[in-house]
């Protein structure tokens, strides 16, 4: 049997997803498939794209492999964990999300398992329970800290909307993406070709320097329960009591939840133009006050706008490398692929791969539209 997940594309809310605030991603046509097949005797995990075979019985002592494998098997032991009895398998991995490239391959290979391992094992959870569930494998087992953006979109996004997410309580608002101009318009994602790992220290870094701001906001105003609720003028109240790392992390983070709500709105109005002018403010946060973008991702975003039909772009994912999103006039995308392309080459004798991305359904949706 075969099971799919898709990658993702977060649209707006960056690096806002593991303080309670809001994202705006949407599933993309790559996806990781998962192939699964009743075995004798243990758990044998094999990929398309690597060469080795992962062979476990994944109890509590299994150490890690730190390559692709750990996904999967961290997916395994948090079904485990949850007392489930899963029969002997040999499960293959086989996709094309870009790997590295911030289109959450990860996520794409964790929620496959976890479709396909649910079904062998003839158990099921709720959408929510499943992205909270490879969120765990990935943070206890792979070592990552990433938040709950791109669990939660790859198994619950459905085609022609983006998922916007309030990532305190996991409420969401599938968004449709064809209302009024946004129905004349493509997301077009270039990829760098500028390799990004969120298992790398600079995520975790930004990370504690966020956190640091946070509990600085919560304790002089105890209502504030995260920094999704704390405004501006509170931040800036405690500015001094914060490093200066902490005060820029958080200023972004601040201003990016209101963009979202703004994007929001936007996209309800089928407003493109606002909608670009806020991703375009977005990357402007993130490379001012996350910090977390890299001169050949400046060079891409800021070479978009100036190329006809594009309404916004800005860094994508994890950051410090991967891909921007852009948005662009459909009838105009072909010429925004092919001059970007060339200005970039040009500038860093690199060819980005950019691909136009409909937006597509989560795991739960491919699912239930195979049944
Ligand atoms: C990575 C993480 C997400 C999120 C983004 C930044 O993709 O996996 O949880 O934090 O970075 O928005």
């Amino acid at each position: 049997m075969q099971y799919t997940a898709p990658g993702r594309v977060n649209l707006l809310g960056e690096h806002t997803d593991y303080t309670g605030g809001l994202v705006l991603p949407m599933a993309i046509p790559f996806a990781t498939t998962a192939s699964i097949s009743a075995a004798d005797a243990g758990y044998r995990f094999t990929s398309t794209a690597f060469e080795n075979t992962r062979d476990t019985y994944a109890g509590d002592d299994t150490p890690k492999a730190n390559d692709w494998s750990d996904y999967p098997v961290g997916v395994l032991r948090e079904l485990l964990a949850l007392g489930l009895e899963v029969p002997p398998f040999s499960l293959n991995l086989d996709g094309d999300v870009p790997l590295g490239a911030g289109l959450s391959s990860s996520a794409s290979i964790e929620v496959a398992t976890t479709v396909a391992l649910l079904h062998h094992s003839k158990a099921s959870l709720s959408a929510q329970e499943m992205a909270l569930l490879c969120q765990r494998a990935e943070n206890r087992y792979v070592g990552s800290p990433c938040g709950i953006m791109d669990q939660f979109v790859v198994t619950a996004a459905i085609e022609g909307h983006a998922l916007l997410l309030n990532t305190r309580d996991l409420s969401f608002e599938h968004l449709p993406m064809n209302s009024g101009a946004l129905a004349e318009c493509s997301v077009v994602v270039a990829n760098s070709m500028v390799k990004h790992s969120i298992a790398n220290g600079d995520y975790g870094t930004r990370r504690n320097e966020l956190e640091v701001g946070q509990a600085a906001i919560c304790q002089a105003y105890p209502q504030v329960r995260d920094l999704g609720d704390a405004s501006m003028e509170q931040l800036e109240a405690c500015r001094s009591a914060i490093p200066a790392e902490s005060y820029l992390r958080c200023k972004h983070v601040i201003t990016e939840n209101a963009r979202v709500r703004e994007a929001a709105e936007s996209m309800k109005r089928g407003d493109a133009a606002a909608l670009g002018d806020a991703m375009n403010r977005s990357h402007a946060s993130q490379r001012d006050d996350f910090q977390d973008s890299v001169a050949e991702i400046d060079f891409l975003a800021a070479t978009a706008v100036t190329l006809y039909g594009c309404y916004g772009s800005r860094l994508t994912g994890g950051g410090f490398g991967g891909c921007t999103v852009n948005l662009v006039l459909t009838t105009a995308a072909e010429s925004f692929q092919r001059d970007l392309a060339s200005a970039y080459r040009k500038r860093y004798q690199i060819d980005a791969e950019i691909y136009r991305c409909t937006p597509s359904d989560g795991a739960v949706a491919r699912l239930e539209r195979n049944a």
